[in-house]
C-alpha cells in the first residue's frame, strides 16, 4: 500500500529540502525521489536568457548581489547558487530554462511558474518561442506546464502557444473562491493551484465540477499531508517528495 496513488508529486523548486532550491542537484534529487514533477521559477536577465530563480535578486540563493535583469547570462553563470545551503553544493549555478529541459525533458515533468511578469517586456513571447523549438522534438500532454499567480499574463501567453497546459495559482490571502472565477478561469486553464491553507473537500469538488484540477503548494510537514488527500488534491507540490515514495523495504 502506498499513500500516493495517482496523486502527482511536484518537487518545489526540485527537492529543495535536500539540495538548494531551483538548481541542477534539486532537480536530479527530485528525479532521484520518483516526483513526478520539478516546480520551478523564471526570471530573465538583462540579454533576454530565461533562467532559472525563484526571487527578482541573486541576493537570498547566490553569493551575488543585483536583480537577476540587470546581470548578463554570462556574469550570473559565475555566481555560486550553492554554497549559501551547503558547502558541499559549492558550484552550482544558477540553471537556464534551455539547460533544464535539454536535460530533464522526458525523465520528469516540469511545472514552470513565470514569477515576476511585471518585471520583463515580451516575457510571454520568449518563453513561448524557448517551448516551441523543443515542441519540435517530442513534446507530451502535460509533459510541460506553465503557471502564474497572474491570470492576464497566463492569457497573453496563451495565444502565442495555446496546447501548453496552464495552471493559476492562488495566495492564500483571497477571500475564497467563487463560483464565478472559477468559471471564467476554467476557460483557460487546467489547474487550479492555490495555497494548500485554502484547501477544502467542498473547493475541490468545485475545482473538479469545472473539469479542472488541483495541485496544492507547498507541503514542508508529513500532518499536512491527510486533510489534502481527503480532500482528493490530484497533486501535492512539496520541498520532500520522499515523503509520497513507496515503500520498497
Ligand atoms: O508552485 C507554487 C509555489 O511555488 C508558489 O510560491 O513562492 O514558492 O514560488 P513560491
Ligand atoms: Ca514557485
Amino acid at each position: 500500500h502506498n499513500i500516493k496513488g495517482n496523486l502527482k508529486v511536484v518537487a518545489h523548486r526540485g527537492a529543495s529540502g535536500h539540495a538548494p532550491e531551483n538548481t541542477m542537484a534539486a532537480f536530479n534529487k527530485a528525479v532521484e525521489l520518483e516526483a513526478d514533477y520539478i516546480e520551478l521559477d523564471l526570471q530573465m536577465t538583462k540579454d533576454g536568457k530565461l533562467v532559472v530563480i525563484h526571487d527578482p535578486t541573486v541576493d537570498r540563493t547566490t553569493n551575488g548581489t543585483g536583480e537577476v535583469k540587470e546581470f548578463t547570462y554570462e556574469e550570473l553563470r559565475k555566481l555560486d547558487a550553492g554554497s549559501w545551503y551547503h558547502k558541499k553544493f559549492s558550484g552550482q549555478k544558477v540553471p537556464s530554462l534551455e539547460e533544464v529541459l535539454l536535460t530533464f525533458k522526458g525523465k520528469i515533468g516540469l511545472l514552470i511558474e513565470v514569477k515576476n511578469p511585471g518585471l520583463y517586456d515580451d516575457l510571454h513571447v520568449k518563453l513561448a518561442e524557448e517551448l516551441n523549438i523543443f515542441r519540435k522534438e517530442k513534446f507530451e500532454n502535460e509533459e510541460v506546464i506553465v503557471q502564474s499567480f497572474d491570470f492576464e499574463w497566463l492569457e497573453k501567453f496563451h495565444t502565442k502557444i495555446a496546447h501548453v497546459p496552464l495552471g493559476l495559482l492562488v495566495k492564500y490571502r483571497v477571500q475564497g473562491v467563487s463560483n464565478v472565477q472559477l468559471k471564467d478561469w476554467s476557460s483557460l486553464v487546467q489547474f487550479i493551484n492555490p495555497n494548500k491553507a485554502l484547501v477544502t473537500n467542498k473547493l475541490v469538488k468545485k475545482i473538479h465540477s469545472y473539469n479542472m484540477r488541483t495541485m496544492p503548494y507547498t507541503v514542508r510537514d508529513k500532518k499536512t499531508i491527510k486533510p489534502l488527500l481527503d480532500a482528493k488534491v490530484d497533486g501535492i507540490i512539496t520541498d520532500y517528495p520522499d515523503f509520497f515514495m513507496n515503500n520498497k523495504g
